[in-house]
C-alpha cells in the first residue's frame, strides 16, 4: 500500500510529512517526545519555560538534536501575563539560534516583540491564539502562520466561548498566512475534518500525553488511558484566566474555592501552582494532587505507547477519512 502523505502550506513551510504538530506543553514537551514526533514525521515544540535553567534548556536542544538525527524540530516561547517571567525570552530565542533551531511556537500574548528577532535569525514563527480578532493582528504583525485554538484546548483556551472548527472558517475568510486549528482533536477523523474545513493541519496537546516518551508517571498516563470526553473541566474563569484541565480532586477543590468566593490567584495556595503538579502528579504519581492541562482529546487515548504510533494512528485514520470523503462526494450527470 502506497504510504499516505499530506502537502499543506503549513507541511511545506515547516518541512514535513504530516500536518500534525505537537504544541507545548509545560513540564512535559521536552526532547523525547518532540523527537519521537518529529521521527514520524510530524512537528513537535520543546517548551522552554520548562527548564529549570538555560543550560538545562541548551542539554535538552542538543538532545533532541540527537535523538532525531537533526531534523529540523521547534522550540515553544509561553509569554507570560506577568513581564517580570519573561525575563529570559530572548536567551531563549538566542540559544535556540545558536543550537541551529528554526521553528517558533509563541503563546500566551501578542508576539509583536518576537518576530524581528526571530526572522533576524532566518526562523519562522507560529503564533497561537485562542480568536479570530488575535489571529488577525498576529498576522498583521508578521508572524508565518497562526495555530487557533477552540475552547476544548487543554491550557488556557483564553475567554474563548467557540471551537476551534467554528474560528478556524471564519479565520480562514481573514487570513492570508497558513492555519492550523485545535483544540479537542485526538482522532485521525477530526485531522481529515479540519483539512476539509481548510486548515493547514492541526495542533494538539492532550492527545499526547499518554506518549511513552513523555516524562510522567504511569499512573497519570493510565488516569488518562482510562477516561473518556468528560475527562476535562475548567477552572479560575472567574479570575478572567480559565483553564481547562483534568477533572479531578484538586480541580474540584478550586473550583469549590472559586464558588466560595476566592478571586485571586495568592487565594488558592500551592494548589494552583505547576511545581506541585510536576512533584505530585508528573513525577510522584498522585494523580488526584495537582492540575494538570488537559482537554477531551485525552479521551481518545487508549493506551500508553509511543508517541510514534499515535502518529501514525492519527495519519491512518485520517487518510482513511479522506478517502471516504472523496466517495462521498461525487458528481452527477447534469439533469439528474
Ligand atoms: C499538559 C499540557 C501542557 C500545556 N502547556 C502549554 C504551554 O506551556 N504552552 C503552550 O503554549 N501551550 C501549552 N499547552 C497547549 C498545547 O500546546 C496545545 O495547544 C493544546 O494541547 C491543544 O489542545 P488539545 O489539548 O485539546 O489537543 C499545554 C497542553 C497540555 C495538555
Amino acid at each position: 500500500m502506497d504510504t499516505p502523505a499530506f502537502r499543506t502550506r503549513i507541511t511545506e513551510l515547516l518541512g514535513i510529512r504530516y500536518p500534525i504538530l505537537l504544541g507545548g506543553m509545560h513540564h512535559l514537551g521536552t526532547s523525547g517526545v518532540v523527537a519521537a514526533v518529529v521521527n514520524a514525521g510530524a512537528m513537535g515544540y520543546i517548551t522552554a519555560r520548562s527548564f529549570a535553567s538555560l543550560d538545562a534548556y541548551r542539554a535538552d536542544l542538543r538532545r533532541c538534536r540527537a535523538l532525531s538525527g537533526g531534523k529540523p524540530f521547534g522550540v515553544n516561547l509561553t509569554i507570560s501575563r506577568r513581564p517580570e517571567l519573561n525575563a529570559d525570552v530572548p536567551a531563549w530565542i538566542d540559544i535556540a539560534c545558536e543550537e541551529g533551531v528554526r521553528l517558533f511556537e509563541s503563546a500566551g500574548s501578542a508576539p509583536g516583540a518576537l518576530v524581528e528577532p526571530i526572522h533576524r535569525a532566518g526562523g519562522i514563527l507560529l503564533h497561537k491564539c485562542p480568536s479570530v480578532r488575535h489571529a488577525v493582528s498576529a498576522q498583521r504583525l508578521g508572524v508565518d502562520a497562526v495555530a487557533l485554538v477552540g475552547l476544548e484546548e487543554g491550557g488556557h483556551p483564553g475567554a474563548n466561548q467557540l471551537s476551534a472548527f467554528v474560528s478556524g472558517a471564519f479565520a480562514l475568510e481573514r487570513l492570508q498566512i497558513p492555519l492550523v486549528i485545535g483544540g479537542g482533536i485526538g482522532n485521525g477523523r477530526q485531522v481529515a475534518a479540519a483539512l476539509a474545513l481548510g486548515a493547514d493541519g492541526v495542533i494538539m496537546g492532550s492527545r499526547f500525553m499518554v506518549a511513552s516518551e513523555i516524562d510522567a508517571h504511569a499512573a497519570m498516563k493510565q488516569r488518562i488511558v482510562d477516561a473518556d470526553e468528560h475527562c476535562s473541566t475548567t477552572i479560575l474563569g472567574s479570575l478572567n484566566d480559565t483553564w481547562r484541565v483534568l477533572h479531578n480532586a484538586a480541580a474540584r477543590e478550586v473550583q469549590r474555592l472559586e464558588a466560595e468566593g476566592a478571586r485571586s490567584h495568592r487565594e488558592f495556595g500551592d494548589l494552583i501552582l505547576s511545581s506541585r503538579t510536576k512533584a505530585r502528579v508528573y513525577l510522584g504519581g498522585e494523580v488526584e494532587e495537582g492540575i494538570v492541562s488537559l482537554g477531551p482529546a485525552g479521551g481518545f487515548a487508549d493506551a500508553i505507547e509511543p508517541a510514534g504510533h499515535i502518529v501514525q494512528r492519527l495519519v491512518a485514520d485520517a487518510w482513511q477519512a479522506c478517502s471516504a470523503l472523496r466517495r462521498t462526494v461525487t458528481t452527477t450527470a447534469a439533469g439528474r
